[in-house]
């Protein structure tokens, strides 16, 4: 059977071998361990495991160990009975029943206690899970996969992650390498971002010159493909021309590639006659925008000073521009920057 990888971008060598054991195992019920650096997309990659599954057509039930407090996480996860606890006023399903025939993907399982390990590697042994608060024992079928960044196996040897669900979990162990292995696959994203950024901004298709793909080639993106999803989404919104020179690249990157950070294009040109200066007709023209577009880069401009300014802060970035927080928020939604 073919693989159906929609969606995730890539054909380095380093991404065709993490296919390729996802295309052996993808069929079976094994539990696979996902590891990977931070935003490397691993999420992603269990996705299409599963609807590369037989159990495509059932859920898939995503939680996330490591942003749930850890007094609600078992309830989360076998779900309880009424009066279990004093908030428990009906009975609950938990996430383990609501993928029963598909596949429950235990994100960040790192940060699971021990305590509650111990229940998890029942529910992988026996199939079966106990609500919380339940007297009855009730079989689940089905597939788990679990994903983390840390390094479970120090884990282990530090005594924070038990060695038998470990050995459980690593059945199938697949490991995304970050970014920065990939070669030429940053370049294959920047460009698949970029479009996609384009298309949401409503503005003409942005590309990477020579020079900048250059130099984003060369970063060590620490943040990996989210990194430069995020940077992509911003360039969108700062960069005002078409094509994205390595002055409109961020301080950052020069930094981490030993390069002095290149000035900027309004460094270099003379300078403005004291005061402000409205935009005149050439300046929307020579950035190749429509009138709509032109205004919408200014605004877009001067909404990420303000919450650069005010360190994200909703409330302060509006009232710097002069508008309602819920004015701000649905701007920045249309954007897609919420
Ligand atoms: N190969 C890829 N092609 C296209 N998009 C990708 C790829 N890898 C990751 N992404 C995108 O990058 C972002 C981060 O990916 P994802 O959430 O899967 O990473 P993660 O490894 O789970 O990160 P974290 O450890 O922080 O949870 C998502 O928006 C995802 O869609
Ligand atoms: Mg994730």
């Amino acid at each position: 059977m073919a693989l159906n990888l929609d969606g995730i971008i890539g054909d380095s060598s380093a991404l065709a071998d993490v296919f390729k054991v996802l295309g052996k195992v993808a069929p079976t019920d094994s539990t696979v361990l996902v590891s990977g650096e931070s935003g490397t997309g691993k999420e992603l990659l269990v996705r299409a495991l599963h609807h590369n599954s037989e159990r495509r057509d059932g859920a898939f039930v995503p939680i996330n160990c490591g942003a749930i407090p850890k007094e609600l996480l078992e309830s989360e996860l076998f779900g309880h009975e009424k009066g279990a606890f004093t908030h428990a006023i009906r009975s609950r399903p938990g996430r383990f029943e609501l993928a029963d025939g598909g596949t429950i993907f235990l994100d960040e399982i790192g940060e699971m206690d021990l305590s509650l390990q111990v229940k998890i590697l029942r529910a992988l042994q026996e199939k079966e899970i106990e609500r919380v608060g339940g007297i009855t024992i009730k079989k689940v079928d089905v597939r788990v996969v679990a994903a983390t960044n840390r390094d479970l196996e120090s884990e282990v040897k530090a005594g924070r992650f038990r060695e038998d669900l470990y050995y459980r979990l690593n059945v199938i162990p697949l490991h995304l390498p970050p970014l920065r292995e990939r070669g030429n696959d940053i370049l294959l994203l920047a460009d698949h971002f970029l479009k996609e950024q384009s298309k949401a901004k409503a503005r003409k298709r942005m590309r990477l010159s020579e020079q900048a793909a250059e130099i984003i080639l060369t970063y060590s993106w620490p943040g990996n493909v989210r990194e430069l999803e995020n940077f992509m989404e911003r360039l969108a919104i700062l960069c005002d021309a078409s094509s994205v020179m390595p002055e409109d690249l961020p301080e950052k990157i020069f930094l981490d590639i030993g390069e002095k950070p290149l000035k900027k294009m309004e460094e270099i040109q003379p300078a403005r006659s004291v005061g402000f200066d409205w935009p005149t007709l050439k300046d929307m023209t020579d950035k190749e925008l429509k009138l709509k577009d032109f205004l919408e880069a200014i605004e877009g401009r001067l909404l990420a000073e303000a919450l650069e300014r005010s360190d994200g802060i909703k409330n302060k970035a509006a009232e710097l521009v002069g508008i309602k927080r819920t004015t701000l928020i649905e701007k920045l939604k249309k954007r897609g920057l919420l």
